[in-house]
């Protein structure tokens, strides 16, 4: 089918635009006027050019579609410390609910986060004695980009419930993988420090997710009934900032002072079941990330050698 994307040029929407062509979807990609787009021509279909909150651009990104994919996030005014609120508001928020108005009665994927997520309540302990955290939990973000989420979230579920409009969301936690903007891919600061100073000391962690996953799963509710109504949190693993520099010092082949934290490991993991529903099943682990800093090390030597 013919699906409109926004933040084609991005790193997911490059990532879900190479994946929905290979499963035989059309891509209509929403980019702006700046946006790279060599890295995505063979895969996008067409191309619309005009902003994420503008609506004179959208009947052009819809037409024919039969699905939207929500991906498109304007960063710009999030970023300054504190953010532009307004800013924030009318383009992100704004703009996403009136997308989702507009674009009905078509399906509605929204690219969420597990930022929606900040104070996890006790909940039965699962496998490896870590509580046991599910879709179900309620939604707790502790800033405004998983607060912009969580809001998004909502009107999925009215439009849904309301309207018995399919729409669905996934959400991604740090997603690891080579970003076109390779200097952002997670992994590269480390790589920089380590050869640098050679140590690296990070406290704290995060949950992580290979690209590739995402992607699947993305696409994996593209054109599915049981899809409709759902949310689908996408966590493989947890690692420690600490984690990643060790696994980055074992391909370096370097043995930096490196201060691992136990504490720093969290009591809770994320229930990996509502994505197996998707064919997904997040099982990479430690040993996936060990896989993706020998490949952002190799592209990196071949960048600079
Ligand atoms: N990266 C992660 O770890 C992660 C984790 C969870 C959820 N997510 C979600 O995934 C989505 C994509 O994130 P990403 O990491 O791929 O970010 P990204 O690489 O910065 O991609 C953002 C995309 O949105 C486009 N965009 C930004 N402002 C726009 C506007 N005003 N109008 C139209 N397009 C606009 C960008 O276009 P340009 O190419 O012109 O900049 C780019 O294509 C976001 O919704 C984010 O919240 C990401």
């Amino acid at each position: 089918m013919r699906v409109a994307l926004t933040g084609a040029s991005g790193f997911l929407g490059s990532a879900f635009a190479r994946e929905l062509s290979a499963a035989g979807h059309l891509v209509t990609g929403l980019v702006r006027p700046s946006s790279r787009r060599d890295h995505i021509e063979a895969v996008v279909d067409r191309f619309v050019v005009g902003d994420q909150a503008d609506p004179t651009c959208w009947p052009d990104l819809l037409d024919g579609a039969e699905c939207v994919i929500h991906n498109s996030l304007d960063w710009s005014s999030m970023r300054p410390e504190p953010p532009d609120l307004g800013a924030h508001l009318a383009t992100n928020l704004a703009g996403s609910l009136l997308l989702l108005r507009d674009s009905a009665p078509r399906q509605f994927v929204f690219v969420s986060s597990m930022a929606v997520y900040h104070e996890i309540l006790p909940r039965p302990v699962g496998p490896h004695g870590l509580a046991l955290v599910d879709e179900d939990h309620p939604l707790r973000p502790r800033n405004e980009y998983g607060a912009y989420k969580a809001a998004i979230e909502s009107h999925l579920w009215a439009a849904h419930l309301g309207d018995g409009r399919h729409t669905c969301a996934i959400r991604p936690c740090a997603v690891y993988g080579i970003d076109p903007r390779l200097e952002r891919s997670h992994g590269f600061q480390v790589v920089q420090e380590l050869r640098r100073s050679g140590a690296y000391s990070k406290p704290g962690g995060l949950n992580f997710v290979h690209i590739d996953d995402v992607a699947r799963a993305l696409v994996a509710t593209v054109g599915n009934p049981a899809a409709a109504g759902r949310v689908y949190n996408l966590v493989d693993c947890h690692a420690l900032h600490a984690d990643w520099a060790a696994m980055a010092a074992e391909v370096l082949g370097i043995q930096p002072d490196i201060a691992v934290n136990e504490a720093d490991r969290p009591a809770h993991a994320f229930s990996k079941a509502a994505a197996a529903t998707l064919g997904v099943r997040l099982d990479r682990g430690h040993a996936g990330i060990l896989a993706h800093l020998r490949e952002l090390i190799s592209v990196l030597d071949q960048a600079s050698p």
